[in-house]
């Protein structure tokens, strides 16, 4: 599918060639098992190469195959994803793993429109197993690859607009090579990662800039289209830190079927409101000591963390919660909002110097972390 000034043959050779010099060295590179593919990918879904990486290597040494994955309790490969975010993946991969096990005889599927009826695997995450782990040619389009197609090929209808996305899957398509396509779907993905970013694309850098049309015209942030504006939605959220004369703080279990499956977490609310109707009749004086920024799909959340002393035994029991020394904090699986609570108190602890009690008098940090 050549556009009336772009080779498509030229493109293709120019983005392989790129890639094989500057690639960056991942450990999901270094094998075509399926398995650990799509171990990957899933990871990468919403998530930074940077942070996936000691999440990636944790989870095969606990689970080496699909099969030991199958066998484990969901809360164990919970434990193992903490800390990474958007927990739907991780149960999604559990039970597609199971399903593998019981329906399919433990072979995972071996094209795209196959691995698509698995649990959590969508259009995109198909194409990129498929493609780098079994050779199929088929394509990748994400937001990355969105980008810099609309760029080059200097698209100009919205990419809000289906038909649009079904134009950019074909040229996605029309760009594989016969072997190695994966090659070309991750050379994509690299460059959009490292080089044709959103606001600050480096086209010096990038091997199709004397191709690029947006490049041409000096319009590269014209690129992609969009007919729709970002709309962020801004909550203030509250959390409590609940302490008491021995060094613990409060922490709940959530619930196995929630957004945050089975994970440990400090007591926590949708404002502060909802906190002090519920705590009201403790006698708890609770003081604003940490602000955590925090973003979640189109939720850009202030966790606004409040401490207190607590005098008596178990007040929040009701709440499945336990008593946890504030020194095995860190050392504890816990959502990274919650961590960066956790490493604020274990400073502070280290530091003795307590911001927690109201008689301390409540200091305000901001965005620890
Ligand atoms: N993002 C999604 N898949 C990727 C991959 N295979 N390598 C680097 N970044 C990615």
């Amino acid at each position: 599918m050549d556009s009336p000034s772009i080779s498509t043959s030229h493109l293709r050779r120019r983005l392989l060639k790129w890639y094989s010099l500057h690639k960056r060295d991942l450990p999901w590179r270094h094998t075509r098992d399926p398995y650990k593919i799509w171990v990957s990918e899933i990871m990468l879904q919403q998530t930074q190469v940077a942070t996936v990486i000691p999440y990636y290597e944790r989870w095969l040494k606990a689970f080496p195959t699909l099969a030991s994955l199958a066998r484990a309790p969901l809360a164990k490969a919970l434990g193992l994803w903490a800390g990474l975010g958007y927990y739907r993946r991780v149960r999604m991969l559990h039970q597609a793993a199971r399903h593998v096990q019981q329906k399919l005889a433990g072979k995972i599927p071996l094209t795209a429109a196959t691995l698509r009826e698995l649990p959590g695997i969508g259009r995109y995450t198909a194409g990129a197993i498929a493609s780098i782990a079994l050779g199929e040619k088929t394509p990748v389009l994400d937001g990355n690859v969105i980008r810099i197609l609309t760029r080059i090929f200097a698209i100009p209808q919205s990419v809000d607009s289906p038909s649009t996305l079904e134009k950019l899957w074909s040229i996605a398509a029309a760009l594989l090579p016969d072997s190695n396509p994966g090659d070309l779907n991750q050379a994509l993905m690299e460059l959009g990662a490292t080089v044709c970013f959103p606001l600050t694309p480096q086209c010096i850098r990038c091997p199709a800039c004397k191709i690029c049309l947006a490049h041409r015209k000096g319009k590269e942030l014209a690129y992609p289209v969009s007919s729709q504006k970002d709309v962020y939605e801004k909550l203030r959220m509250a959390a409590l830190v609940l302490r008491n004369n021995r060094q613990e703080v409060w922490l709940e279990k959530q619930p196995e079927q929630g957004r945050w499956g089975g994970l440990w977490m400090f007591p926590f609310w949708a404002s502060k409101k909802e906190m002090l109707a519920e705590i009201g009749s403790l006698n708890l004086k609770p003081v604003l000591f940490l602000k955590v920024p925090h973003a979640f799909t189109k939720y850009r959340i202030t966790l606004e963390v409040y401490g207190a002393q607590h005098e008596s035994e178990g007040v929040l029991k009701p709440r499945n919660g336990k008593w946890l020394a504030i020194g095995k904090l860190v050392g504890t699986a816990l959502p990274s909002p919650h961590k960066k609570i956790a490493r604020a108190i274990s400073a502070r602890a280290i530091l003795k110097r307590g911001p927690l009690s109201p008689k301390s008098g409540g200091e305000i940090i901001h965005g620890v972390g």
